[in-house]
């Protein structure tokens, strides 16, 4: 049966069957080429996506503001301060107002409860462009990235270092779902979610995929085919630096762990990166990293999953 994601929202890729997900990428694939040929296809022509945030974004702001231009609709940035949010009009009434105006909603939120409750109450899809929760849109950009460097996805060893945070939430979802062996290091408090090993299990014993969480970062980095790391302190976290600098140095990217890796590694970062803390100069800048392919591929994906959703 032909997949229909018309109408869905995109709050986690654990929502999504591994048949969705491939659909997505491939999505993505093709207009890659179409934008790479000139060939941009108006998709979404004449129709209005609304655009939150309430953290601050490069890659995620632009890509989508472009990716929407380009698929031939407008962008509406609306700035929580101007909106009667502020003023205290609830979550739910907006998203009832916004769905008669919008055809969907791009939203990046400290809590990841308002996105579900933007989606419960209204009847446009909401698509996820980060929350304290999961980080969806960057794991299928990167997927795709993975994809065009090594060529396939199932039995890849992952291996990602440092905090358990939203981006290694998206990346166990991902890997576990297309049969990666997805290892992820921690120290000891900085675990991921419990629930989320819960899932990432079940979805690596259904794809022949499997996860490792350990606290050990030489033991995931051994023989990875991917390496990937995000910052040590997350957006709201700012005030934990110093401290989460200390604990997670031994999680360090630098050229010790990549040399326990498969000589042909690839290196990952979903940025802004701190370097010389979670990654050093020496490894973003050198011949494995592959960040700002992974950069670009948010614009490709993103627009893959708004013309398949909206
Ligand atoms: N990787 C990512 O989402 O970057 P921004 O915070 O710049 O959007
Ligand atoms: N974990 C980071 C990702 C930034 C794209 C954060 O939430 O700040």
């Amino acid at each position: 049966m032909a997949i229909n994601l018309k109408g869905k929202s995109f709050l986690t890729i654990s929502d999504f069957s591994r048949e969705e997900l491939e659909e997505i990428i491939a999505q993505g694939e093709k207009l890659k080429l179409d934008h790479l040929s000139g060939k941009d296809e108006p998709l979404l022509k004449g129709k209005s996506i609304g655009v939150i945030f309430e953290k601050p974004s490069t890659r995620t702001r632009i890509s989508f503001a472009v990716g929407i231009f380009q698929l031939g609709a407008q962008a509406l940035v609306l700035n929580s301060s101007n909106m009667q949010l502020k003023r205290g009009e609830t979550v739910a009434d907006t998203a009832r107002v916004l769905s008669r105006y919008l055809h969907a909603v791009v939203a990046r939120v400290y809590s990841h409860k308002t996105l579900e409750e933007l989606r419960d109450n209204g009847t446009i899809p909401v698509i996820n462009a980060l929350s304290d929760f999961t980080h969806p849109c960057q794991i299928m950009g990167d997927l795709l990235t993975i994809k065009e460097k090594k060529l396939r996805l199932e039995s890849l060893k992952l291996a990602y270092l440092g905090d358990g945070n939203n981006v290694c939430h998206s990346l166990m979802f991902g890997g576990t779902k297309f049969g990666m062996h997805v290892a992820v290091a921690t120290p000891e408090g900085y675990e991921p979610d419990k629930k989320v090993i819960e899932l990432s299990n079940k979805f690596a014993k259904e794809s022949g995929g499997s996860l490792t969480v350990t606290h050990n970062p030489l033991e995931a980095a051994k023989d990875a085919d991917i390496i990937y790391t995000d910052v040590w302190a997350s957006m709201g976290e700012e005030a934990e630096h110093d401290k989460r600098v200390k604990v997670m140095k031994p999680y360090q990217i630098n050229d010790t762990i990549v040399s326990k890796a498969n000589s042909n590694v690839i290196v990952m970062h979903c940025l802004p990166a701190h370097r010389g803390e979670e990654i050093t100069d020496s490894v973003i800048d050198g011949p494995h990293s592959v960040v700002w392919d992974q950069a670009e591929n948010r614009l490709h994906i993103q627009k893959a999953i708004l013309s398949l959703l909206v």
